[in-house]
């Protein structure tokens, strides 16, 4: 991945291939941020009529390269939109920051070493514009030829960013880098792990790889496989990974501090490929469903990064795996299983497969009686209707941890929205022959899936659920520092809670 160092360097003197600045949208042309003054003045402080000259307004996210003022060691200037100038009073926003960094560091590809001279006005910025520039410099390249980057024009990602302005000997701004290294390497596994297609990533795999980072990380893991979950009684999980050759896997991370007053669990939805099963999604429908794991790639991903930075606070990540397809031996519209906590569900639609692994895994989490659940999951395209690509929708038994966790996410720069459970939408999931069916109401169809996970959560535990199949991929062209593909969605909030519950701010 992207090297990152803070530095005290002068941009004039320093041995790079491209100087990035800010530049935002005045009200009569843009304006160049703080953080560049020397830079400007290189240019005679004449750098916002150039970049006036070249077209530039200061708009999120555009870039605009010219050459460097004589004398720098550096053959270009790189400068990245901001958006708006902040309010006399106000700097720029961390999101604003992490954005403009990622499209930079996107636009920067083939570039081997840039130093960003970007504004910073404490720790929380730098970290910022580290996560933004390592997030953004992300590519896929595992399937391509030649190490060719996912836009296939072959220039490799941006090897090395330095961060001017920054305070390399500052307790707090080493912690801010540290932080937004650990947290942005976790993520861009993570998308590594939803953009792998799902023949090479089945539920061993995922097993297998999530193993080897628990051992790395000091971590605790156990896997069950299909011969102990047939013996546990896992009726949801072995239900929906029956029709598959690849056999189903709940895996168990254990992440302890010896200074930890409470215990988070984490449960993520890991279908490694969703065809729908016997209620077969049809063609336009399945072609990304290899995303389908992206709840227990984010479960992972926050799993370990909080291990790596040693958050005060007990994580469990539960990771339910199944590749739920149709075959002779799958399970059909009609079948009853029966689940881990010992209720019975009539499976309607094989196609609501994400609630069925959920529920054992939310009955076994609940057994440890965590001071919170929270689950992560791509389980309906109801929710994707609703809130759109790029917003997640947080439901939850307790209002004030709901709320807590869409403040959470906003402090992070992810976007959620509080989702309700209305109650009479539960009748709608009655069954005349089980306990329950899978499927209700069309209408609401991502609340009626929340209902439908509620009645397998422990009496009295504190609950959330975020349906996260918006924006877990991004089919769309890149933006700020998400790809295309896998973007990592919940991870940066799971992380955050897990720092609040760690700081006794939650919970
Ligand atoms: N994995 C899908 C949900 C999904 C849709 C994720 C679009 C990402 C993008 C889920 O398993 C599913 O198929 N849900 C069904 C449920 C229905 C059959 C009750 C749906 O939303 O259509
Ligand atoms: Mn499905
Ligand atoms: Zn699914």
């Amino acid at each position: 991945m992207t090297a990152l160092t803070l530095s005290t360097a002068a941009a004039s003197g320093l041995r790079a291939d491209a100087i990035v600045v800010g530049v935002a949208k005045g009200a009569k042309g843009p304006v160049v941020a703080p953080g560049a003054e020397a830079v400007d003045k290189a240019y005679d402080g004449k750098l916002a009529d150039i970049l006036q000259t070249l077209g530039a307004s200061g708009a999120e996210g555009e870039v605009t390269k010219l050459p460097a003022p004589s004398g720098f060691k550096a053959p270009v200037v790189v400068a990245v939109g901001l958006g708006a100038v902040p309010a006399d009073d106000e700097t720029y926003g961390a999101e604003e920051l992490r954005r403009a960094a990622g499209a930079v560091a996107r636009a920067l590809a083939g570039t081997k070493k840039a130093a960003f001279a970007l504004p910073l006005t404490d720790a929380a910025d730098a970290g910022a514009v580290a996560e933004g520039a390592l997030l953004g410099a992300y590519s896929f390249d595992a399937y391509k030829e030649n190490g060719q980057s996912a836009k296939g024009n072959g220039k490799a990602p941006l090897a090395e960013v330095a961060l001017l302005g920054g305070k390399p000997r500052d307790k707090a701004y080493k912690a801010a880098i540290e932080r937004a290294v650990a947290v942005s390497e976790e993520l861009n596994r993570a998308r590594d792990l939803i953009n792998t297609p799902p023949n090479d990533l089945n539920p061993e795999a995922f097993a297998a790889v999530a193993q080897a980072a628990a051992k790395e990380h000091g971590i605790k893991v156990e896997v069950l496989d299909e011969k102990a979950l047939t013996k546990g009684g896992f009726g949801g999980i072995l239900g929906v990974g029956v029709g598959s050759e690849a056999p189903p896997r709940l895996v168990k991370l254990s992440y302890s501090s010896s200074k930890a007053n409470k215990h988070l669990a984490f449960v993520g939805k890991g279908i490694t490929y969703d065809s729908g099963g016997i209620s077969l999604k049809p063609a336009g429908h399945n072609e990304t469903m290899k995303c389908d794991m992206s709840g227990a790639a984010a479960v992972f991903a926050a799993v370990v990064a909080a291990a790596r930075l040693g958050l005060e606070v007990n994580v469990t990540g539960w990771l339910a795996l199944a590749e739920n397809m149709p075959s002779g031996s799958a399970t059909r519209p009609g079948d009853v299983l029966r689940m881990y906590s010992g209720k019975t569900v009539e499976v309607l639609n094989t196609d609501a497969e994400g609630r069925l692994v959920l529920a054992d895994a939310l009955w076994k989490a609940s057994e440890e009686k965590p001071d919170a659940i929270v689950d992560v999951a791509t389980l309906t395209g109801a929710m994707v209707l609703a809130l759109g690509n790029r917003t997640f929708g947080v439901m939850a038994n307790d209002d004030a941890f709901r709320a807590a966790i869409v403040d959470a996410a906003e402090e992070v720069g992810e976007e959620s929205w509080p989702m309700p459970l209305p109650e009479h939408l539960r009748k709608g999931m009655d069954s005349p022959t089980a306990d329950i069916a899978n499927m209700g109401e069309r209408m609401g169809g991502g609340l009626v899936a929340g209902l439908f996970l509620r009645e397998f959560v422990g009496e009295g535990i504190t609950w959330a659920h975020l349906d996260i199949a918006g924006p877990a991929f991004n089919e769309a062209g890149p933006f700020g520092y998400t790809p295309k593909g896998g973007t990592g969605s919940a991870v940066r909030t799971l992380v955050r809670l897990a720092e609040l519950t760690a700081q006794g701010e939650l919970g």
